[in-house]
């Protein structure tokens, strides 16, 4: 068992995370949270919008200190975004602050869920196979290093891989304020 006050979800765009999040939260009584509309919340803008605007690198800061405030807090289930495992400071955060899950998905089960999708700025521009594929090659040792539990999407509906975590996590999660 490991305790910690939190749950978080961290994955590449199109794993399921919001999806899944949401009922998870449900079955197990958290605060659900989507840290991309935080954000957005918390800015007036849309990340569409906030990347125009500020650019990556001010998407980040301001995603940086929502997980900040939202991990500060018990019994949420929070929802990152693609990214947010790429900032060192964000990454101890989640390991001090929750329990961590790795929601993994191939390239092929990312391309279908995604669809036609036009919110994610880091997907309008060249082709979005090849800028998948170049996102994972770097970021999935940083899912991987942050990660307490990893489990694969790929051939699940949401609701089937809400079920399946939510075992995992009766297994091997002990919600507790003290892991802080
Ligand atoms: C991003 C993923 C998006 C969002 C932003 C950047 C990324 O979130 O935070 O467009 O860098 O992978 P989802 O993973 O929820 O799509």
């Amino acid at each position: 068992m490991n305790p910690a006050p939190n749950l978080v979800l961290v994955g590449p765009m199109g794993a399921g995370k919001t999806s899944i999040g949401r009922r998870l939260a449900e079955r197990f009584g958290l605060d659900f949270v989507d840290a991309d509309h935080f954000v957005e919340q918390r800015t007036g803008a849309t990340i569409a919008a906030i990347f125009e605007h500020v650019g990556e690198s001010g998407f980040r800061e301001r995603e940086s200190g929502a997980l900040a405030e939202l991990l500060a807090g018990e019994g949420r289930l929070v929802a990152t975004g693609g990214g947010a495992v790429l900032d060192a400071g964000n990454r101890r955060l989640m390991r001090a602050r929750s329990f961590v899950a790795y929601l993994s998905a191939d390239l092929d089960s990312q391309l279908r869920r995604l669809g036609r999708d036009r919110t994610r700025p880091l997907l309008q521009r060249g082709d979005r196979e090849q800028v998948l594929r170049d996102l994972a090659e770097f970021r999935e040792p940083l899912y991987r290093e942050v990660a307490d539990l990893v489990m694969e999407t790929d051939h699940l509906t949401a609701s089937e891989a809400a079920v399946r975590l939510g075992m995992l996590l009766a297994e091997r999660w002990s919600m507790s304020g003290a892991a802080a």
